[in-house]
């Protein structure tokens, strides 16, 4: 398996993304769009929702698959981590996605109470393109080009 993503992932590359949003007096409207908002085509959506208290969602990295998290209700915290530096983020906004590149190590958690997690994915669900295994996940990190 080709992991070089990991050697080159950071989490600068990890953007909020801004959503075409229309504004309408009987409610918003928000948009992503293949390679016009997002920035890769979208192959797959899945979401997250009836999450206990507490819950905590992720702990892996992609090794070709890039995604994109919209807070479709609620907030939720992202903590994203190339192996060298991490930072959590919180969204709550549905008109913003934070851009998950390859090779981030990611965990969702802090989920408000009837929270709505949406991802765009640039791949079909493949588990072989997941690392499952923080201690492989540094392994793979720790040579940054
Ligand atoms: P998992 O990746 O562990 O979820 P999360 O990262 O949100 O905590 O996936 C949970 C289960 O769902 C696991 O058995 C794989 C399965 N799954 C699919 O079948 N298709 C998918 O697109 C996804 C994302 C997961």
């Amino acid at each position: 398996m080709n992991c070089d993503s990991h050697r080159h992932s950071s989490i600068d590359d990890c953007k909020i993304i801004e959503m075409k949003t229309v504004d309408h007096a009987n409610g918003r409207l928000s948009v992503m769009e293949n390679l016009a908002t997002a920035p890769f085509s979208i192959k797959r959506a899945y979401y997250l929702y009836d999450l206990p208290a507490g819950a905590e969602r992720g702990g892996h990295s992609h090794i070709s698959t890039h995604e994109i998290v919209i807070p479709l209700a609620g907030s939720f915290d992202v903590v994203i981590d190339d192996g060298h530096r991490s930072k959590r983020i919180t969204l709550n906004n549905p008109s913003r996605g934070l851009l998950l590149t390859t090779g981030i190590w990611r965990t969702l958690d802090n989920f408000s109470s009837g929270s709505i997690c949406l991802v765009l994915a640039s791949e079909k669900y493949d588990e072989a393109d997941y690392i499952r295994d923080y201690a492989e996940f540094k392994r793979l990190t720790a040579d940054k080009i």
